[in-house]
């Protein structure tokens, strides 16, 4: 079981549906996974999952995504620069125990030109820092809004790298 991390809370963002085929390609290639879309978080979870209180709702969240899954996908786009702060917020709010040894493929996403490359650099660093493995292909997508019709991916170039990026992390 793979966890796909759609890393933005914002509406219709291009995070969820990168997320979404990335789910529909691993599908395609018999490897089960399941998205964790950040906009279906508890709106309050970051004041009452914070420095050790838990909430019912996060907990079967941060249960059924992390706890008995030991690869993760995280689809972060470039906010200021770096990743979301509700990535940020939510790994401030789960146990790092729960990154330890997992093998963590990242992908980057932007309106601009850069891809969120220096974001892919933080969340490479906080991750190495909680002990996971995190694979050195990093697709990053830059001008994401020119490559979507509706939900369709129409860069051929992008869902190629899509694809090799799967079949190199399943070998991972
Ligand atoms: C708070 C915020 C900050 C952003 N900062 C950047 C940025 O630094 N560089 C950039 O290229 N795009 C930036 N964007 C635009 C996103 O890259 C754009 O929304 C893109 O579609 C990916 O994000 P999405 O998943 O929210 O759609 C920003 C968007 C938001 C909401």
């Amino acid at each position: 079981m793979i966890t796909i991390f759609s890393t933005t809370n914002r509406k219709d963002s291009y995070t969820n549906k990168v997320a979404n085929i990335y789910f529909s390609i691993l599908k395609e290639k018999n490897i089960q996974s399941q998205v964790l879309d950040f906009q279906k978080l508890p709106i309050d979870f970051l004041f009452s999952n914070a420095f050790g209180n838990t909430t019912n709702d996060f907990d079967s969240i941060v249960n059924k995504h992390l706890l008995n899954v030991d690869k993760f996908i995280f689809i972060c786009p470039e906010y200021n620069g770096s990743i979301p702060g509700v990535l940020k917020s939510f790994i401030d709010c789960t146990n790092p125990k729960l990154y330890k040894s997992k093998k963590v493929s990242l992908v980057g996403l932007s309106s601009g030109r850069a891809g969120n490359l220096r974001g892919l650099d933080h969340l490479t660093s906080i991750l190495h820092y909680l002990g996971s493995e995190v694979l050195s292909f990093k697709p990053i997508f830059s001008r994401i809004h020119e490559s979507f019709q509706g939900d369709e991916l129409i860069n051929a170039q992008y869902l190629k790298e899509v694809n090799n990026h799967i079949d190199s992390f399943n070998g991972f």
